[in-house]
């Protein structure tokens, strides 16, 4: 336990002890896959779909009752689902993992769970079981598997928290009643685990309890029982193996070593009609080189529609991303974050072993792009996905200093990207930045 509680405040970038070196490296083998993929489709797939509301947010805040919510039941068809289109059109964007949403806040889930009827099979038209295909067309792509649960079920009767202004009971009043929510739940989980047996788990809505009462460090134990390479996201309480920022892009270098920005593509997580307030997919293409700049993931979000097709514009997000990640792939997959901004204004990455930098470049630079303080020759200088070589001029340098001066270098427009350019700078060795206030320079 103790172990395990040093590895959970390793990966969340606290303190160190060297006699956690071991652990520490077997964590960092774990989670080097999910380093490495920096992008995952995230999928809210549920009732919500079918009219087009807030996913279960919509009944707890009182926009609507329980019960008329429930009624989605009877339109949830999935009849026109299919699991390999989705795989594929994930594949195309460039993803290496996806994260399903095998049971909302509202309690509907996506399989055919043994515990309670509300779910596809028992509840829908649909009458079958819709998360086993897609688990299984992920892993036949070779994508790894992300399973969503979330810890609140406001439609279970022995769940504490019904709507926004209406508790069943208190914990410490009954409970045994929360013990039956307990045996449900993790019953529900051991299911997935036994199912799917997913690569990462996506927990969600923690914050109606504390660790003690989920019974947090447990339910991470049971299912590191099962697979003790399977990842967890920080919302299981104090449990969890990376941080989930949520909608804002953080604006400075989050502090965990593992982290993962979620965010939707409109303003909603399921599918919303009336909800056309899209991200360009320049936005987010800039969006997702500002994560990589600072070594994240970026978890895009999809809302299917209840007949199981994905929506246009989402389909068109999807692929222009993949015509980007495609092109640039060399900079994105298994780099790692960049350089300070002082050093470039913009995103950038760089290889695992610091030889090349990537500079990503938004618009028309107008004919150059710069560099400052670069310690290091600069070998080569292409342009990502497209191949042509790079002229580079260094100005400012002082023979008697060190400081390295200023890089500029020539891009001509013909080799610009529609959406964002990629320069690969190879240099001579391992990347070396001058840091220095200089000082130096001027009591010389
Ligand atoms: C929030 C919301 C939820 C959504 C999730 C995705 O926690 O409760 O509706 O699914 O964020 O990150």
């Amino acid at each position: 336990m103790k172990k395990l509680f040093t590895i959970v405040l390793l990966s969340m970038g606290l303190a160190m002890h060297s006699q956690t070196q071991d652990s520490l490296s077997v964590h960092q083998e774990k989670m080097q896959w999910f380093q490495d993929a920096k992008l995952g489709i995230f999928i809210h797939w549920g009732l919500y779909a079918v009219d087009g509301i807030d996913e279960s947010w919509s009944f707890f805040n009182g926009y609507i009752s329980h019960e008329d919510y429930l009624k989605q039941t009877k339109g949830f068809t999935a009849k026109r689902y299919n699991p390999q289109a989705w795989v594929n059109l994930i594949k195309e964007s460039g993803a290496k993992y996806s994260v399903i949403t095998s049971k909302h806040h509202d309690g509907f889930a996506l399989w055919n769970t043994k515990f309670g009827d509300l779910n596809v099979v028992k509840s829908t038209p649909a009458k079958k079981d819709v998360l086993t295909p897609f688990v299984n067309a992920l892993r036949k792509n070779g994508l790894k598997v992300g399973i969503y649960f979330s810890l609140p079920d406001w439609s279970y009767p022995d769940y504490t928290h019904f709507t926004r202004d209406s508790l069943r009971y208190d914990i410490k009043d009954q409970p045994e009643r929360w013990h039956r929510f307990l045996d449900y739940y993790q019953g529900q989980l051991k299911e997935l685990s036994e199912n799917y047996d997913p690569d990462l788990y996506w927990f969600d809505g923690d914050w109606e309890h504390n660790s003690e009462e989920w019974q947090a460090p447990e339910v991470r134990q049971l299912l590191l029982d099962k697979n003790p390479n399977t990842i967890l996201n920080s919302r299981l309480r104090d449990q969890g193996d990376y941080a989930t920022p949520e909608q804002g892009m953080p604006i400075t270098r989050p502090k965990s070593k593992y982290w993962e920005l979620c965010m939707t593509m409109n303003n909603s997580w399921g599918f919303q009609k009336n909800d056309l307030d899209y991200k360009t997919s320049d936005q987010i293409i800039g969006i997702f080189a500002d994560v990589l700049s600072n070594g994240g993931n970026l978890l895009l979000d999809i809302g299917p529609k209840a007949d199981g097709t994905i929506p246009e514009e989402q389909e068109h997000i999807l692929k222009d991303l993949g015509r980007w990640t495609h092109k640039h792939k060399e900079a994105i997959y298994g780099t790692v974050a960049g350089i300070p901004k002082e050093h470039f204004y913009g995103p950038t990455t760089l290889s695992k072993d610091g030889t090349i930098l990537y500079l990503f470049v938004k618009g028309d630079p107008k004919g150059e792009v710069v560099i400052r303080g670069l310690k290091n020759k600069i070998n080569r200088i292409w342009v990502v996905g497209q191949g042509s070589k790079l002229e580079h001029q260094v100005v400012g340098k002082v023979y008697w200093s060190h400081y390295p001066g200023i890089t500029y270098i020539k891009i001509p427009d013909y080799v610009l990207d529609g959406q964002l350019t990629v320069l690969a700078v190879l240099l001579d060795g391992k990347i070396e930045l001058y840091r220095e206030d200089g000082a130096v320079i001027e009591s010389n």
